[in-house]
């Protein structure tokens, strides 16, 4: 991977400066709010979130908007005061709340929902109910708590023509709680009203029976169970199958977003398969859950968003904007750093997906901390990435660990300040490509003041934030912001002010006070081609990629992967769809060429993969190694290194389903292809040693799962 490449593509916005000092634009910027009641224009692409705002609702504490498929008996909990039991909130009352303009009018343009198929319907005293819909049965059919499929679909298309995309919840982790003497409903899984297994009835092996996970190593925690819930074994080629062939029928009923559970516990490269079969059904924007606790971090973290051509929550900047807001444990400059390294290790952090608080961690929002819930928000929609929104933080509902951050909506107050920091800045990152595609500078920073400024070509947004009670005097403030005054954006809001750029780009010093956040914008027309995203990053030659940025122009240019010329699809001055041309596997920069013949900055290192993806069980027995070295998989497609051990596949792991010194891992491979392959060992400082002999060559399934088992040879 070439990293120069990537960090100067992230930097593409502020790289393409050119403003040249001109004050022509300025006078424009006053007063101007007039999209914070922009009506819906349609919903927008499904492989570009970057300019929505999402809002992710527990779907039974929402609103209960037909108590005829309330659950009763142990189940239920009708004032809803057992948190652990349903309470009959369903899509109807999402329907209903879209239909009444609280979440159009607060500028909601995605909506992120509990997981929606039929769940275990068994009450535990000790371990609760599956109100939550994490505790799947049959991923084939409805949550009837929820509500039937024909409410499910009419949800997804009420909320198409209110302009809001719907982004599912999918599991394919597990089903639900069993151990081996089988609690609950023992794990049990059915296929469209059929029943297939249990955790304790598993003659197929659907499931993984190798205790419970302790964290210790990433092997434990993807092929061991997740506290005590029946873990699925993906490389089983029923499951595999069943569980592709449930979220492609989810895609069909017009889902347009995948939020994926616990993608920490499973092979990473399997889901890899799973995100060829997605792309390949319908091209949705999907993100991962890889929770990362408190100033947690990890490099396999990173290398998941990079390689499984899946985004993430982006736990970093959640917990680290947290410790600055409300713990107040730490200051702008550690954000600062967090920003930095999400910059440099994401290969698109535009696409990652921000948030303050879900229903993982405590609420954001503390006894008296409305104010900080306040400024959290303003930053968090002015932030790179897609913002996410958990519902009632809004209204400042507050709460601790699971199940207290979970209590039903206490109201739907349209006037809450939090409510109208959303609904003025939800538009902003519609209007303001800065925002959607931008990099992020930081302009001027100590431990309560921080302005930072989003860039992509010639927009600019400007925002600062005081989080102290202390007045601070910000002296030497420069912006990209053209000469010219600037109104608050927020209009006060958060006791913002108008400010005047002079024409060497500087703002005269200034007294800036407590809690206070101002956002300063300017929209600009920009005419060379300026490329913002591509989504999706993967795909298969013939798959459509929409790339999206500004000055595409109106006639239509041409797109390139490497020297190849792609076929256009269709073409405006922001966004252009492409077909992935018939090139072999590999690492593509992308490019755009207007019809006068301006080239774009490349989007680097599009990966074009061999053909349909399968995955295959690797088993390299009687590898013996030396401290620090580990064993890989190299071959002759692109998908095993094409034969260059810097891309080796791998480690390999040795210590739950295979254990030393014999060793495995599941690789994506092309489906039905001829490959040729080595076992190689990789010592820490890098040095590598070849297996002997010709090299193994084996016949991948055509369209399941498959197993290699060979001996290291000496
Ligand atoms: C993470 C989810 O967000 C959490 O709420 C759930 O309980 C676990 N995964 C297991 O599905
Ligand atoms: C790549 C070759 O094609 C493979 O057969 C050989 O084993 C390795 N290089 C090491 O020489
Ligand atoms: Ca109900």
């Amino acid at each position: 991977m070439n990293l120069e490449r990537r960090t100067l593509l992230k930097g593409l916005g502020l790289a393409s400066i050119g403003w040249a000092g001109s004050n022509a634009a300025g006078a424009a910027q006053l007063g101007d709010l007039t999209y914070a009641t922009q009506e819906p224009s349609g919903v927008g692409s499904a492989v570009d979130y970057t300019d929505d705002v999402i809002y992710q609702i527990i779907t039974d504490r929402f609103e209960n908007g037909n108590t005829g498929n309330d659950p009763d008996g142990d189940l239920a909990s009708d004032d809803c005061s057992d948190l652990r039991k349903y309470c009959g909130g369903d899509w109807q009352g999402i329907i209903d709340r879209i239909e009444d303009g609280y979440l159009t009018e607060m500028g909601i343009t995605a909506l992120w929902i509990s997981p929606p198929f039929e769940n275990v319907t068994s009450a535990d005293p000790d371990i609760g109910t599956s109100y939550h819909g994490y505790w799947a049965r049959d991923f084939e059919d409805a949550n009837e708590s929820f509500g039937d499929m024909d409410t499910f679909e009419e949800l997804v298309s009420v909320a198409h023509d209110n302009g809001i995309k719907v982004v599912m919840d999918f599991v394919p982790n597990h089903t639900s709680p069993s151990t081996e003497d089988g609690d609950m409903e023992d794990g049990v899984l059915y296929d469209d009203g059929e029943r297939v297994a249990s955790y304790s009835d598993d003659p197929d092996d659907y499931f993984h029976h190798n205790g419970g996970t302790d964290y210790s190593s990433y092997e434990g925690q993807i092929y061991r169970n997740l506290y005590n819930l029946a873990d699925f074994d993906q490389q089983n080629s029923f499951i595999d199958r069943y569980l592709k062939d449930a979220i492609e029928a989810w895609l069909d009923r017009g889902i347009d977003g995948i939020r994926v559970d616990a993608v920490a516990h499973m092979a990473p490269k399997w889901q890899k398969t799973l995100m060829d079969t997605i792309y390949d059904h319908e091209p949705v924007f999907t993100f991962g859950e890889w929770f990362l606790g408190t100033g947690e971090s990890s490099q396999r973290y990173y290398d998941f968003s990079n390689d499984s051509g899946m985004s993430l929550l982006d736990f970093r900047f959640g917990q680290s904007l947290r410790q600055v807001l409300r713990e107040f444990d730490d200051d702008w400059e550690d954000f600062w750093d967090v920003l930095q390294e999400t910059a440099s290790e994401h290969d698109q952090v535009v696409d990652q997906v921000p948030f303050i608080d879900n229903h993982d961690m405590e609420r954001f929002t503390v006894e008296d901390g409305e104010v900080n819930t306040d400024l959290a928000l303003a930053v968090l929609l002015t932030s790179r990435g897609t913002p996410t929104v958990y519902y009632g933080t809004e209204q400042y509902l507050t709460g601790g660990n699971d199940p207290e951050n979970r209590k039903p909506m206490p109201s739907f107050d349209r006037t809450t300040t939090a409510y109208e920091i959303i609904k003025t800045l939800a538009p902003l990152r519609r209007s303001n490509p800065a925002l959607a595609y931008g990099g992020t500078r930081q302009r001027w920073v100590n431990s309560d003041v921080f302005f930072y400024e989003r860039e992509f070509g010639d927009n600019v947004v400007l925002v600062g934030i005081n989080r102290s009670e202390d007045t601070y005097d910000v002296s030497g403030l420069s912006t990209a912001l053209p000469e010219g005054t600037y109104e608050d954006h927020l209009d006060g809001l958060l006791d913002g002010f108008e400010t005047t750029v002079g024409s060497d780009g500087s703002i005269d010093t200034f007294s800036f006070g407590p809690k206070t956040v101002c956002v300063w914008e300017h929209t600009g027309d920009t005419t060379e081609p300026t490329l913002g995203h591509v989504g999706p990053t993967m795909g298969r030659p013939g798959h459509t990629v929409t790339l999206s940025g500004e000055g595409f122009g109106s006639s239509t240019g041409s797109v390139g992967f490497g020297s190849t010329d792609a076929s256009v699809v269709s073409w405006s001055d922001t966004q252009i769809e492409a077909e992935v041309p018939s090139v072999a596997g590999g690492f593509y920069d992308i490019t755009v060429t207007d019809a006068d013949g301006v080239e774009s900055d490349a989007f680097a290192d599009f990966e074009v993969l061999s053909g349909e993806q399968v995955s295959v069980r690797f088993v390299a027995e009687d590898a013996e190694t030396e401290t620090g070295e580990n064993v890989y998989v190299v071959g002759n497609v692109h998908e095993l290194g094409d034969w260059d051990t810097d891309r080796a596949v791998g480690p390999f792991f040795n210590r739950v389903v295979h254990e030393y010194p014999d060793w495995y891992f599941d690789v994506n491979v092309p489906a039905g292809t001829d490959i040729e392959f080595k076992f190689v060992k990789i010592a820490d400082d890098g040095s590598v040693t070849w297996e002997s002999g010709s090299n193994r060559t084996y016949t991948t399934p055509a369209d399941s799962t498959g197993e290699y088992v060979g001996e290291w040879r000496t």
